[in-house]
């Protein structure tokens, strides 16, 4: 018996509990009027007389202990509710909350749309899955043209009249179709070309695109709206120049450079050791064009242009993978977090 007494109160002290279930289990196994303590002293009347003194002694002290332990456990209890098993909350965000950075692609479409919307050029969007017409028909391609190959266009399903837009000078036509003139607008939007991906290439990117259509619009409203966006973009000091090239839908058309500079080994190897860099088309829209968008060519002209985000990020943060764009690798994202 003595022993057993023993065993009890080694058992009490060296209790731990985790919650108020364990209290309110441990009351019932040793408190309660059917615990072990109440039994005990029911057990007392049968104890031989020569140890009764001696189990009375340690019964009474071992009901003392399990009281004493009873009252430590929910004083310890109270004051560390929030540790309980039951009270932890686990929707609360763990500290100190790590934040987000915006990605590349977002802070420089950010900066050139908001160059753009200074002058009142307003934000203009259209859909990812285009129809020919507003991709290429519209934008006098002509029936033939390669671009709309197979080998450059993704389809959607069987209907060869739906693809994923190759560009987003469609939003142009869908801007014309729905507005009357004066029209400025920019049209920021992701683009599918069908080609291998590599470092210089990837199957989706994003272009900016832009609009601007009213009576007597010249090619020098061009160039000047293009120097505007070069020197605010590039630098006070950023010279352009305008190079003729081929567009279907403008005409004349041209591609932009601004000068970069020949100083560095990085600047040869950018700049193909011209000092140049090509970084966006251009060109006065096509009167075709403007005609199959409902504007009489007659009384209205306008310029567009069209540039590569991706291309411009690589050339504003040195990125020298286009890849790194599209993975997601938080090492490479994280240095963008002082840029914005
Ligand atoms: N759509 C052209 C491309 O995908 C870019 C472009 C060039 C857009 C000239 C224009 C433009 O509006 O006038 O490469």
């Amino acid at each position: 018996m003595l022993k057993k007494l023993e065993d009890y109160e080694k058992q009490i002290q060296e209790l731990v509990i985790a919650s108020k279930d364990d209290l309110e289990n441990f009351r019932l196994q040793f408190l309660s009027k059917k615990g072990i303590i109440p039994q005990l002293f029911t057990a007392f009347r049968d104890v031989p007389n020569e140890q009764k003194k001696e189990f009375g002694q340690k019964l009474n002290e071992l009901k003392d202990l399990a009281e004493t332990k009873f009252s430590e456990l929910q004083t310890e209890l109270k004051s560390s509710t929030k540790k309980g098993a039951d009270d932890i909350d686990l929707t609360v965000p763990p500290f100190p909350t790590e934040l987000g950075t915006r990605h590349p692609v977002n802070m420089v479409r950010r900066e050139v749309v908001g160059i753009f919307e200074r002058i009142g050029f307003t934000v203009s969007e259209g859909p990812e899955i285009e129809d020919d017409w507003h991709n290429f028909s519209a934008l006098n391609f002509p029936p033939e043209h390669p671009a709309r190959d197979m080998q450059d266009t993704f389809f959607v399903g069987k209907d060869p009249d739906f693809a994923l837009r190759t560009h987003t000078s469609s939003v142009q036509v869908r801007v014309m179709e729905n507005q009357k003139p004066p029209i400025r607008t920019i049209s920021p939007g992701r683009v599918f070309r069908n080609e291998a991906i590599s470092a210089r290439a990837h199957c989706i990117f994003h272009q900016i695109e832009g609009l601007y259509i009213d009576k007597n619009v010249s090619f020098a409203d061009m160039k000047d709206t293009l120097l505007y966006f070069a020197r605010e973009f590039y630098g006070p000091e950023t010279k352009i120049r305008l190079r003729p090239s081929y567009f279907p839908f403008t005409e004349p058309s041209a591609e932009m450079d601004v000068y970069w500079g020949l100083e560095t080994e990085a600047d040869y190897r950018i700049t193909k050791g011209t000092g140049w860099l090509e970084v966006l088309g251009c060109g006065m829209v096509d009167p075709n064009v403007l005609k199959s968008c409902g504007i009489d060519p007659e009384i209205y002209s306008g310029f567009a242009f069209g540039m590569g985000i991706e291309r411009t990020a690589m050339l504003k943060y040195q990125v020298k993978d286009l890849r790194l764009f599209f993975e997601n690798d938080k090492r490479f994202l994280d240095q963008f977090k002082a840029a914005y």
